[in-house]
């Protein structure tokens, strides 16, 4: 029998999240998890103590006026590689950035390494503790990961779609003219470069449970590639534009906090261990106290199927090359 849902009070009094990585990514994490609180202490580690300890005196502040600013009693401070490997969740965002024009899997060589030496100080994990992988590229970093670390697979994810996912919905939802949250849309398989090949589950898209064009202001008609691209494209202009990519990935990664510690049985779409697949990539999954409650499997058609296999065809190629 699955135990019950955690009392959320019981969860945030209780819980500690690690953020590997105190740049751009963990701090925006951390600062989302101070103004949205889900567990009672944050630790940034880093092996930059000066980059670290700077942040952590930065987030502090944030933390001060519990009410006003809703801090809610989160306490922020340094920790250790050994101290994260014992905490609930370790979010793992340490490792190089995207540079304007490069590609996501180009990260591979360097942050493969910063990976294998980061998990390999953590050891021994408790073992209660779900790594969130979103450092580039990953899903290759999330199979990695399960491998380096030992722990269940289902307790070694990574945010994958979650985030391409969140862009299609604004999209859509500003072209229906709805709230975001009424729109039930996927981009699944690998958060990066395949999304070329546009895995946008559109046979599956519904807006209030009704399909999309059903839903669509009379008179309007939708480019369904011109969205998926923009969709795909929205990272690089923003990194164009301002170097990188920080303020969604951080409220996200909030989010699967809160949906993991909170036993909330949210679906979600995260990149997973796909045994069918044979690697990890995002399908949506019911996400628990444990990691993956469940892989859920939807009703995509061929053309959809298909991608999928050909994204996931693209992964195991870059996993191959790295383990020579
Ligand atoms: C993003 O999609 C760069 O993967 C990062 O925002």
């Amino acid at each position: 029998m699955e135990p019950p849902p955690m009392d959320p009070e019981v969860a945030t009094s209780r819980s500690r999240i690690a953020i590997l990585g105190a740049g751009s990514v963990g701090s925006a994490i951390a600062l989302c998890l101070i103004l949205n609180p889900v567990a009672s202490e944050v630790l940034l580690v880093d092996p930059n103590t000066a980059q670290r300890d700077a942040q952590v005196k930065d987030l502090e502040d944030a933390t001060t006026y519990h009410g006003a600013v809703g801090g809610g009693g989160v306490r922020i401070r340094a920790g250790t590689h050994k101290e994260a490997g014992q905490c609930d969740i370790v979010v793992i965002s340490a490792g190089a950035k995207q540079r304007h024009g490069e590609t996501r899997t180009a990260l591979l060589g360097r942050n493969l390494a910063i990976l294998k030496s980061a998990t390999n100080d953590m050891k021994p994990f408790s073992k209660h503790t779900v790594i969130l992988l979103v450092a580039n590229p990953v899903d290759i970093l999330t199979y990695f990961c399960q491998k380096f670390s030992g722990l269940p697979q289902q307790q070694v994810i990574g945010s994958g779609t979650f985030l391409d996912t969140a862009r299609l919905r604004g999209i859509l939802a500003e072209k229906v003219g709805v709230d975001a949250s009424s729109v039930d849309a996927y981009v699944l398989g690998e958060h990066g470069e395949s999304q070329m090949w546009v895995k946008v589950a559109w046979s599956c898209v519904t807006v209030g449970a009704m399909p999309l064009d059903r839903c669509l202001p009379p008179g309007t008609d939708i480019d369904r590639k011109a969205i998926a691209l923009e969709t795909k494209d929205k990272a690089a202009k923003i990194i164009e534009a301002k170097g990188a990519t920080a303020y969604g990935i951080g409220a996200l990664s909030a989010a699967i906090c809160k949906s993991i510690l909170f036993d909330q049985r949210i679906v979600r779409p995260i990149s997973h261990w796909i045994e069918d697949l044979g690697c990890c990539l995002s399908l949506p999954v019911i996400l628990g106290r444990k990691g993956i409650v469940r892989s859920l499997s939807m009703p995509l058609n061929k053309e959809e199927r298909d991608l999928l296999v050909k994204s996931a065809d693209a992964l195991k190629e870059l996993i191959a090359e790295a383990q020579d």
